[in-house]
């Protein structure tokens, strides 16, 4: 059975143990209810890497209050067991008082202003200060050599990039693409909140993706067309409502007006299905 350490002293001490043995270690943060994507994570990780952690710590600081903390899914079981299967070698779970012994009012955050007033950070104020201390604290209790995050999450990679470069953090941030079911959906934790009508609907999401995908590969060069073929896609399902639907840089995620050869972009979504609120991008051609 895979070692669960729940104590930062114990984690601590078995990476120390991996690094005197001269292995590079590899960190996947995560919030558990693992499916296929953090598996293919992981297991990029291990390629990467010679021991693998793996963080399991469903975090309160990046949910609003109205957001699902309390019933976020846990599964620790069913995580190990896919943690091992993937190649780790050992999971942090910690209870929150040993991530969060303070009271909130007197936590040290990490802001990142720029990117996080957009997008996620619009709909979802705090969040990404939330994400971005958690992630940092990892890093500090782990000491991972390299890190790997999904870019399904693209905006959270672009911010966590942003903070290991600003904080001049002594690792390595790796992008992995977005693992889909086989009609499109991308995997989610949050996924398994949709019943059967639901899920059906939430095909819409890589469809209205794949749409914008087409028409730029058909020569569509204004952002706002794109902006209009992921809004009709999206509205022409009735249990899908449009949170946001943009084409942004992909590098700082302002909006864009054209889209320039070479010069990268990313459709972006979020979309209500149902109560379920599920996101997901694409890069698009060119
Ligand atoms: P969580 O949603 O559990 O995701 C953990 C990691 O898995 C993230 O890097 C995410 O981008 C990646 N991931 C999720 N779905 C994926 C998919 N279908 N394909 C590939 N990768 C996928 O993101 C978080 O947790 C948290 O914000 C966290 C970074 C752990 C901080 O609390």
């Amino acid at each position: 059975m895979l070692p669960i350490a729940s104590s930062i002293a114990d984690v601590r001490r078995r990476v120390t143990e991996a690094k005197s043995q001269g292995k590079v270690i590899g960190l996947v943060p995560t919030m558990g209810a693992l499916h296929l994507g953090h598996g293919e994570l992981i297991r990029q990780c291990k390629r990467d890497s010679g021991f693998v952690v793996v963080s399991i710590f469903v975090n309160p600081t990046q949910f609003g209050p109205k957001e699902d903390f309390s019933r976020y899914p846990r599964t620790l079981e069913a995580d190990a067991l896919l943690c091992e299967a993937s190649g780790a070698d050992l999971i942090f779970h910690p209870e929150v008082e040993a991530i969060y012994p303070d009271e909130r009012e007197a936590m040290c955050f990490v802001g990142v202003p720029k990117l996080t007033t957009l997008l996620e950070g619009a709909s979802r104020p705090g969040h990404f200060q939330g994400v971005a201390t958690v992630v940092l604290k990892l890093f500090s209790i782990v000491g991972p050599d390299l890190a790997h995050f999904g870019t399904k999450d693209y905006q959270q990679l672009l911010v966590i990039r942003k903070m290991a470069t600003d904080f001049n953090l002594p690792l390595e941030i790796r992008g992995v693409q977005t693992v889909r079911e086989p009609d499109g959906l991308a995997m989610s934790s949050r996924n398994r909140y949709l019943n059967a009508e639901e899920r059906q609907a939430a095909t819409v999401l890589s469809r209205s993706l794949r749409a914008a995908v087409q028409a730029v590969d058909r020569g569509e060069r204004s952002a706002d067309r794109v902006r209009q073929i992921l809004q009709a896609t999206i509205e022409s399902e009735p249990l899908a409502q449009v949170d946001y639907a943009d084409v942004a840089d992909a590098a700082t995620l302002e909006p864009l007006d054209q889209l320039r050869p070479g010069s990268g972009s990313v459709a972006l979504l979020a979309v209500q299905v149902g109560p379920t609120r599920l996101i997901d991008n694409m890069t698009l051609p060119g």
